[in-house]
């Protein structure tokens, strides 16, 4: 009876020292586990004791261990509350801290130009329209007036495909395409990726053009002029001057190169125009009678303008951007600075 007091004395000693997780449970397996725990070996050898002391051995072992056990409940729940308030301190937010912003995408200054063309034409009555970039040399050169030994073919020096398809090097075969599937009236502009054998600061082999066709009855240069210069001045500035020069298309006749006043001088002259206040745009004219023969369209009956634009050159024109590789290149530096 004695020692039961004593056992006493030293759990409250040894759950003094308690200071972790860790000790707490040995100090638990000590006292109250199954196999060596110090209550179940006492209450094992209570036969050992003599017959008229065993009821009062029997309460006092379940004293003790009630004190046990409700002494190792508060020690544990000091140790939770300690430790939730060390994860708590661990995971501190500092609310003053600027904020994280998220990084959001934008579109590609292409992807831009492209866009707004698109709506400027839809405007106009022009729908979009596409075509495969690899082509057939039927749709890309031959139909529109470039037969093989043509010299203007020299001009478009370009990739070819095994079975003799090439990457087409302008979106004029999509004029082609769109005629030998439907029946005039047809305004459509065509927007896409072409392909030539070029590559320097202004050039790259691959890049993109819009095209536009316009074919009906009585259609004439006036409404070729009259639909450019809407179009060039909804997309630079309504001040934009447009100037048509002649020039020469195998797919057009006559053709026109079509120039506008300088976006960066508006005409006075820098270095950008080289002095000339004038800047070259795009490459226009009257659908050749043969590309309408060549598509079954009567060209006694019906008349058509078209047009070829490069989309690169107006955005780097629009963004000042100086090398048409950076347009290209994915940096993310130059999407972050054309962002609006
Ligand atoms: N296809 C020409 C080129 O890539 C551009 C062009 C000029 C298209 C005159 C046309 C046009 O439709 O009429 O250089």
């Amino acid at each position: 009876m004695e020692n039961l007091d004593e056992l006493r004395e030293r759990f409250r000693r040894q759950a003094e020292s308690v200071a972790d997780r860790d000790s707490w449970e040995a100090l638990r397996l000590d006292w109250l586990g199954r196999k060596k725990g110090v209550v179940r070996s006492l209450l094992s050898r209570i036969g050992e004791i003599a017959a008229e002391q065993r009821r009062e051995f029997g309460q006092r072992v379940n004293e003790l261990r009630r004190e046990v056990e409700s002494g190792l409940e508060e020690i544990g729940d000091r140790l939770t509350a300690r430790e939730r308030e060390a994860s708590l301190v661990a995971r501190r937010v500092d609310v003053t801290l600027p904020g994280r912003r998220p990084r959001q995408g934008s579109l590609h200054p292409v992807t831009r130009v492209i866009a707004e063309i698109e709506t400027i034409f839809a405007e106009l009555g022009f729908s979009v329209a596409e075509g495969p970039e690899v082509e057939t040399d039927f749709h890309n050169f031959e139909a529109l007036n470039m037969p093989p030994d043509h010299p203007a073919r020299d001009t478009q020096d370009t990739f070819f495909v095994e079975g003799g398809q090439v990457l087409r090097t302008h979106t004029s075969p999509v004029q082609i395409r769109t005629m030998l599937a439907r029946k005039p009236p047809i305004r459509i502009i065509c927007p896409g990726r072409v392909y030539r054998h070029d590559n320097d600061l202004r050039h790259s082999p691959m890049f993109h053009q819009i095209e536009g066709l316009a074919v009906g009855e009585g259609i004439t240069f006036g409404h070729l002029k009259g639909t450019l210069e809407a179009f060039l001045q909804r997309l630079f500035s309504p001040d934009t001057g447009v100037r048509l020069r002649p020039s020469f298309f195998p797919f057009t006749e006559p053709s026109a190169e079509v120039d506008i006043t300088c976006p960066f001088c508006h005409g006075s002259g820098c270095a950008t125009c080289s002095q000339s206040g004038w800047m070259e745009i795009l490459g226009s004219g009257m659908v050749d009678p043969r590309v309408l023969r060549n598509c079954g369209i009567d060209p006694d009956r019906y008349s058509g303008f078209a047009f070829g634009l490069g989309i690169d050159r107006v955005a780097m024109i629009r963004y000042g951007i100086p090398n048409i590789r950076l347009l290209f290149d994915n940096d993310e530096r130059l999407l972050r600075q054309v962002r609006r």
